[in-house]
């Protein structure tokens, strides 16, 4: 699904570094408390995957399309007009919409996977309907979110998990928040740090505290300034904590 901050691009990079700490290690149990779009747990083999995520309206669209593959509830066009009664209704509380259409019209309607703060995504030359474009996208992705137990917390609730593989792919530090939540990022490196103590635990992150170990980098371009347009340069990296 699209999502600020998808890792679907990296993929091909992370997804095979991954699977190998689960296959070396034996691990039964792979997490990602910070799953967004899924764009990547939904590459991962593990016996057992959970993807948990503290945006709720998020989490209620991922079940549901677990419930129901073809997503036999999103509309075959989705207007300005619509878009703005959905918006409407999610930010006045009258809960006309369910959580999950709230997010299939918020994810797939919006600018550049930016949720209802992004705007209501137009193709700038008209031709192409970016929502039809992005519920196809979504449709062919669902059988690959089966296997995936979803649930809404806190990364912190994982706390007492022992024997698993953590993936972590926080809202990068000192970049744009998402709309809900603010991180703590000097609590989530100690908590990063216990959980190591029972587990593998790898963090994507542009930087981390120099305990935590650079294991791939990669530089690639952030479209990420209101202008949608200017580029700027980035290392991303994947850390792995060892205690
Ligand atoms: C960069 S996104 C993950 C993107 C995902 N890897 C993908 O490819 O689509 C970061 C996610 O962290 C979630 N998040 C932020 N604070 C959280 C917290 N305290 N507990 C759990 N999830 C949190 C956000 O809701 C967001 O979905």
């Amino acid at each position: 699904m699209v999502y600020q901050g998808s890792k679907n691009r990296l993929a091909k990079f992370l997804v095979p570094i991954i699977q190998k700490y689960i296959d070396d290690n034996n691990i039964t149990t792979y997490i990602e408390p910070m799953v967004g779009g899924a764009n990547l747990i939904d590459k991962i083999k593990c016996d057992k995957k959970i993807g948990a995520d503290i945006n709720e309206e998020l989490i209620a669209l991922l079940k549901y399309a677990q419930s129901d593959n073809d997503l036999s509830i999103a509309p075959d066009v989705c207007t300005f007009e619509h878009y703005a009664n959905v918006r409407e209704d999610r930010k006045l509380g009258t809960h006309k919409y369910s959580k999950e259409y709230i997010a299939l019209i918020g994810y797939c309607a919006s600018y550049g996977g930016r949720y209802f703060d992004g705007g209501y995504g137009r193709d700038s030359k008209g031709g192409r309907s970016i929502y039809n474009e992005r519920l196809k996208n979504f449709r062919t992705q669902i059988p690959d979110l089966n296997d995936i137990e979803f649930r809404c917390c806190d990364y912190k609730d994982f706390a007492d998990y022992k024997n698993c593989l953590f993936y972590f792919d926080p809202p990068y530090r000192n970049t744009k928040q998402y709309s809900k939540q603010s991180i703590d990022y000097d609590e989530f490196y100690d908590f990063l740090r216990k959980l190591s103590e029972n587990n593998i635990v790898l963090v994507s992150e542009y930087n981390m505290p120099d305990d935590f170990k650079c294991i791939w980098q990669k530089e690639r371009k952030v479209l990420q300034k209101s202008d949608r347009v200017t580029g700027e340069k980035a290392v991303e990296k994947l850390f792995e904590i060892r205690e």
